[in-house]
């Protein structure tokens, strides 16, 4: 193997996610079937046994490209050298606990994790947080890091892209190899905006596509791509792991290796401004990606239907900076 090993940090590697995930970055389905890869575990103290177990079963799979695995509850140690990194790990909602509680508890893992991140990781690091509510995490992280350029902190919203992807397909009798350029916008949560004005589904546009069925659009699409994450937990009793891990892949294989011609996808990146979204809050956009970076698709002709829906997700995002910024996390 001629090339160097690329550094790739999980946090919450003993999670569902984590599990579903690890055994695919191995195999090279994260950065390229050609890329070796070091993987670093980092876990809270009482799930490192864990942890070494998942390390054991991937010994067992003799993965060509997997060089090393270390596992430490440190972040200084799991971060060191990283060029990626992916914050599974995360404190979930439990019953009786209010936005603010869920918010400072998280606090106490995305800010040690962000200064980690910014003495240790590799000058080429980029992040992506998965670990709920992950727009906001992001922007924790990012804030403890001030040496690590801003724009390298990102959030999931693949998974409701891929959501989406398939729920417009379903309807229109197509797969989802024919839809282009499909938009989710503003935040991971049931404030999201699945966006099909811009898209083509083998190659008509997407609302024709659909018939100009809008009463479709906000009664059951939307709906269903925002509230999916909802829907999983009710009927498998834990919250989406495969679907999440398969989503972090193609997230992070996205953003190295480049979006298709003539296609987008969503991630939650800090804002420049772009579409009134006000800058700095970690918010989904359509973004192609080239050579490792990103950037939005301008342009677009946002509707009124749109505006609305983005407006709405966006103040849930200046809400939950704002009750950040009250808590002293950023
Ligand atoms: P899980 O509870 O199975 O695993 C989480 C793991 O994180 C646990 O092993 C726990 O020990 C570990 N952990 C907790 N604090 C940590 C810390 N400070 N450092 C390192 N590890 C720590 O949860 P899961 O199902 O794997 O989900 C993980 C997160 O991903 C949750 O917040 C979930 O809501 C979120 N999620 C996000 C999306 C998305 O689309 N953005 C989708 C699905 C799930
Ligand atoms: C999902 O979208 O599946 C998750 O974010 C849901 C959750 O609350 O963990």
């Amino acid at each position: 193997m001629t090339r160097t090993p690329v550094n790739v940090t999980v946090t919450g590697a003993a999670g569902q996610i984590g599990y579903a995930l690890l055994f695919r970055i191995a195999s090279g389905q994260l950065l390229g079937a050609d890329v070796p890869v070091n993987l670093r575990l980092l876990e809270i103290t009482p799930a490192l046994k864990a942890a070494e177990g998942t390390a054991m079963e991937l010994d067992d799979c003799a993965f060509p490209l997997l060089q090393n695995i270390e596992i430490s509850d440190d972040p200084n140690v799991a971060f060191d050298g990283a060029n990626v990194a992916l914050l599974v790990g995360a404190r979930p909602r439990t019953k009786g606990m209010e936005r603010g509680d869920l918010l400072s508890a998280n606090g106490g893992i995305f800010k040690p994790q962000g200064k980690a991140i910014n003495d240790n990781a590799a000058d080429d690091i980029k992040v992506l947080v998965v670990g709920n509510p992950a727009n906001t995490n992001a922007l924790i992280a990012q804030a403890a890091a001030p040496d690590v350029p801003a724009d390298r902190f990102t959030a999931m919203t693949r998974l409701d892209h891929n959501r989406a992807l398939t729920q417009l397909a379903k309807k229109t009798g197509t797969t989802v190899a024919d839809i282009k350029r499909l938009t989710i916008w503003g935040n991971h949560s049931a404030t999201q905006y699945p966006d099909i004005f811009q898209a083509s589904v083998a190659g008509k546009p997407a609302i024709e596509a659909i018939g100009g069925d809008e009463k479709w659009l906000s009664d059951d699409f939307i709906p269903t791509v925002a509230k999916r994450g909802a829907a999983i937990i009710e009927a498998r009793g834990a919250s989406s792991a495969a679907s999440a891990a398969n989503a972090a892949i193609d997230h992070v294989h996205t953003w190295v290796n480049g979006t298709a011609e003539g296609d987008w996808t969503s991630m939650g990146i800090p804002s420049d401004g772009s579409y009134g979204v006000p800058e700095g809050l970690i918010s989904s956009f359509p973004v192609t990606t080239k050579d490792g970076k990103y950037e939005i698709v301008q342009g677009l002709d946002i509707n009124e239907f749109s505006r609305a829906r983005i407006d709405a997700s966006v103040k849930e995002l200046e809400e939950e900076r704002a009750a950040v910024r009250e808590l002293g996390l950023i």
